[in-house]
């Protein structure tokens, strides 16, 4: 289904996302400390530029708009991002080492839950919420004060790092 434009900023923001995730997971992959190290910091940044916001603008803008059922489901899978990158930030914050388990249930929570938001959440709204409820939340979405640079931002550095490693 393609998305609808109203809902089109949120579906980027899961790209970017997931960008940084899947930079993430081929390091995981390969368990190399020094690439997966930057590549986390590139996610733990993005989420502390703009997808906490982000997580903080679906509940705003959609929760209203939800069954009981959508609507716990949606908080309890925040709740537990919140969680997981809070502690994120905590180890980051203490250059403590990374705990490759911890990071890998991140990685696989962010995917999952951004999977079913595009591939679950989206479209049930899309087809069951009127047009002027759909414009109502493109409005507000595109009167949010977003730098679109943020993502930018911690990609690029991202990858200049890699480069002179
Ligand atoms: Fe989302």
């Amino acid at each position: 289904m393609k998305r609808h434009p109203s809902l089109q900023p949120l579906s980027r923001e899961h790209h970017r996302a997931l960008l940084c995730w899947r930079e993430l997971d081929q390091q995981l992959g390969m368990r190399r400390g020094a690439n997966l190290r930057t590549a986390t910091v590139a996610l733990q940044r993005y989420w502390s530029s703009r997808f906490s916001s982000h997580m903080a603008d679906e509940e705003t803008l959609l929760l209203g708009l939800l069954s009981d059922a959508l609507r716990s489901r949606l908080l309890a899978e925040h709740d537990t991002l919140r969680s997981l990158f809070c502690s994120l930030d905590d180890t980051l914050d203490s250059n403590g080492p990374l705990a490759i388990d911890d990071l890998a249930r991140l990685a696989a929570t962010l995917r999952a839950h951004i999977r079913w938001e595009e591939r679950v959440l989206f479209p049930h709204l899309q087809s069951q919420v009127s047009t002027d409820e759909l414009r109502l939340i493109g409005d507000r979405l595109r009167g949010r004060k977003v730098s679109e640079d943020a993502y930018c931002d911690a990609f690029d550095d991202n990858v200049s790092s890699r480069g002179k490693g």
